[in-house]
């Protein structure tokens, strides 16, 4: 039976996960349209077929809806629990342990949206004025809410993704250029103000894009702890798989008659080999270790994974990795992707191995492929 070699099958975790990230992009999808409503209707632009209200009451229900998408984006990387961040993270600003800054965004976008609902409640308490100026907060949340899905988002590098945040931010620089344009009750310095302070905004997100979480690297960058990037979930491994070998950080066992020389890169190449986990030792410790071998040129290439078991997996906190003759450590682990550095004295290296696990008979087969240099991939399900 083939399976992923972090076995997340039959682990909510991973679900979660995806629910977070799906909830999060339409939450910014359905904020961006309660953005370019609430413009529509403050323009006071209507049809015979869509009359004002419907601009409203559309715009008041849509931003109900992105409220209740981002409690089900918080609820969901709460109980993921596979990144360290709590409710308390979500509605303070910067004291998430993961992405502090760029999650800490998401809580001040999210901190707005609940200060503009409670705010829209309480009108006739608390008088228009106050809830406008309120209201008009909801223009920042958007730009706030923006940076933190390019910045914290595992899939801002997909380009299907990337077509989602630029349609989001042509329909609301859209709508707000066309807001500038129209409305006869703005000044024309608001409307210089505005015009310079949307272009700022805007050409500081693309600037941010392309210097941060397009390039590669950005998880580390970003925040994103070392356990977190190299978390991996072994329950099934562990119970499923006899334990043989104790695969250790310090103990790398090398299959028989393994060549020196590593390939060009880059270079592509198919593999296989064995796979074992320890039971947990008396510190709750497992280690994992996948002794491999390159069907191109049969060049050996080791991984040895080591960590406390957490949530019931495994927080790797140490590892090496051997390729040839080059040493070095795991980068990123995720389903049945293991991404490592190694080095030696040609250089650096990275490789990216694409794993399939077969417990039941304890080998491990996959394709690895190598690069040159400073390329690596990034955190948690990253497509960065
Ligand atoms: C208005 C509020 C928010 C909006 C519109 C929003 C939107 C987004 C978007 C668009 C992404 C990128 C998803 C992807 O790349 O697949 C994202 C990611 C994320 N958000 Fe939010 N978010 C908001 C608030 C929050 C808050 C308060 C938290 C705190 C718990 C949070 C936690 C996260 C995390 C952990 C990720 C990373 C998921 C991943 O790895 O892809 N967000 N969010």
């Amino acid at each position: 039976m083939n399976a992923p070699l972090i076995a997340t099958v039959g682990h909510g975790a991973t679900s979660l996960w995806y629910l977070t990230r799906a909830t999060g992009l339409v939450a910014l999808i359905v904020l961006s349209s309660t953005v370019v409503l609430g413009i529509v209707s403050s323009v006071g632009w209507t049809t015979e077929r869509w009359p004002r209200f419907l601009s409203q009451a559309v715009h008041r229900n849509l931003s109900l809806f992105c409220l209740a998408l981002v409690f089900i984006h918080v609820a969901t990387t709460v109980a993921d629990g596979y990144v360290p961040i709590g409710f308390a993270d979500a509605v303070i600003p910067f004291r998430s342990p993961y992405r502090p800054i760029w999650v800490g965004l998401g809580a001040c976008a999210f901190d707005v949206l609940l200060a503009v609902a409670v705010t829209s409640g309480l009108r006739r308490h608390i008088g228009f004025r106050t809830w406008r100026w309120v209201h008009w907060l909801a223009y920042l949340c958007w730009p706030v809410a923006l940076i933190h899905g390019l910045g914290t988002g595992s899939d801002t590098r997909l380009p299907g993704v990337q077509f989602v945040y630029l349609l989001c931010v042509v329909a609301v620089i859209g709508a707000l250029g066309w807001r500038l344009v129209t409305a006869r009750a703005l000044t024309s310095g608001w409307r210089i103000g505005a015009a310079v302070g949307a272009t700022f905004v805007l050409l500081g997100t693309a600037v941010f894009a392309f210097t941060g979480p397009l390039q590669a690297g950005w998880s580390r960058r970003s925040g994103t702890s070392s356990a977190v990037l190299a978390k991996i979930d072994a329950t099934a491994s562990a119970s499923a798989v006899p334990s043989s070998g104790q695969a250790s950080s310090s103990s790398t066992t090398l299959p028989a008659g393994a060549p020196a020389a590593s390939p060009s890169t880059p270079f592509s190449s198919a593999l296989d080999g064995t796979y074992s986990v320890s039971s947990p030792d008396g510190a709750g410790q497992v280690q994992v270790q996948l002794s491999m071998r390159l069907a191109t040129g049969g060049l050996a290439l080791v991984v040895d994974l080591a960590g406390p078991a957490v949530n019931g997996g495994v927080a790797m906190t140490s590892s090496q990795v051997t390729f040839g003759t080059r040493h070095g450590q795991v980068t990123f682990l995720d389903g049945s992707t293991i991404d490592a550095t190694v080095s030696g004295s040609g250089g650096s290296e990275n490789l990216t191995m694409r794993l399939e696990l077969d417990r039941a008979a304890g080998t491990v087969s996959g394709t690895v492929s190598g690069a040159a240099g400073s390329q690596s991939s990034d955190g948690k399900g990253d497509s960065q």
